[in-house]
């Protein structure tokens, strides 16, 4: 699958975004490598803190599918102009299960920029961090 394509598959969610509060809406898609992909889109809450990003829904969605060491690349769509960036939170929940995970993000004139997780998270602390020897 193309770049393109798994970005088309994230902006696809936008419309099913729950967004009444921030009126920010995103999508995204994640590529595992049997070529399955899992998709989500961000869905606020009346309590704000209990909102939950599309990144993270599409893993909740993977993992739930027996999906969790096969991830490849999940692109990220906003409808801002400038390029939608994942989150700290989503930064360190994809690092559990993809510490070498391709990221995608586009902005309004449709650019696609990639860059590793490795590279938005250096250092990540993750399930190696926790052995003790
Ligand atoms: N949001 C995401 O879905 N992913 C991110 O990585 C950045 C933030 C959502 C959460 C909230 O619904 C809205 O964008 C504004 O923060």
């Amino acid at each position: 699958m193309t770049d393109q394509e798994l970005m088309d598959r994230a902006r696809t969610m936008l419309r099913f975004s729950y967004a009444p509060y921030s009126h920010f809406p995103v999508g995204a898609a994640l590529l595992c490598t049997d070529g399955s992909v899992f998709t989500g889109c961000n869905m606020e809450n009346s309590s704000y803190g209990d909102t939950i990003c599309a990144e993270r829904t599409a893993v909740a969605k993977a993992v739930s599918e027996g999906h969790r060491d096969d991830f490849l690349r999940l692109a990220i769509a906003g409808t801002s102009r400038d390029f939608c960036w994942p989150c700290g939170s989503c930064r360190q929940v994809l690092w559990e299960f993809a510490p070498e995970l391709e990221i995608l993000c586009t902005n309004a004139a449709g650019e696609i920029i990639r860059f590793p997780l490795r590279q938005l998270l250096p250092h990540g602390f993750g399930p190696k961090s926790l052995k003790q020897d």
